[in-house]
């Protein structure tokens, strides 16, 4: 794998194509035995998750529904703690067991707003399912209960995650050079 210059910053391998796959196979298998007679919602956050739901919800074998929402919270290479509102949720979901599917899970702000949101709407129950976590950034007591792989505090790119909206289609996964 080659390093990447995205913009003004270069990039170099981090997490093979492969090594995702793999991990992301591990969350399903447990998804599908943890949530067999829920028949969840996975509600999947854009735009940065878009390629882990898509391998993901391939692993996932049991009765379930999609859906996509939008939420801004983040610009550049550090968070900026603002979170606006849900958008594109249509679904009824009072009642139903959602798991929202994140690409990463940083300082734990988006998520923390999120968990607010779905309380509002009276949801039986949220589990997360993030596939890379920042434990020594992450601030939030909210249980991450599905996580395909725990990183130091550095910026990535790739499978899904952007710099300034570059790098999102990249299916290795790359960190900032230093
Ligand atoms: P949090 O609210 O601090 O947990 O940040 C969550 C959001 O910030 C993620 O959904 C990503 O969009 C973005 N983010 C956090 N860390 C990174 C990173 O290392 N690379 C790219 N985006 C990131």
């Amino acid at each position: 794998m080659q390093r990447v210059i995205l913009k003004d910053k270069t990039f170099v391998p981090y997490i093979t194509s492969d090594k995702i796959l793999e991990s992301v196979k591990h969350m399903a298998q447990k998804i599908n035995l943890d949530l067999e007679k829920e028949m969840p919602l996975f509600l999947v956050i854009l735009n940065g998750s878009f390629m882990f739901a898509a391998d993901l919800l391939k692993e996932v074998t049991i009765p379930c529904e999609i859906s996509f929402i939008k939420l801004a919270s983040y610009h550049g290479t550090s968070s900026t703690g603002t979170v606006t509102e849900m958008i594109g949720l249509t679904e009824e979901i009072k009642g139903r067991t959602v798991v929202v599917v994140e690409d990463i899970v940083d300082t734990g702000v988006t998520l923390e707003k999120l968990a607010i949101l779905l309380a509002k709407k009276e949801v039986k129950q949220m589990k997360v399912a993030s596939f890379l976590l920042k434990p020594d950034a992450y601030k939030k007591s909210i249980v991450v209960d599905y996580v395909g792989m725990e990183i130091p505090n550095a910026f990535v790119v790739g499978y899904g995650l952007d710099y300034d909206g570059l790098g999102r289609n990249m299916k290795d996964i790359f960190v900032l050079d230093k």
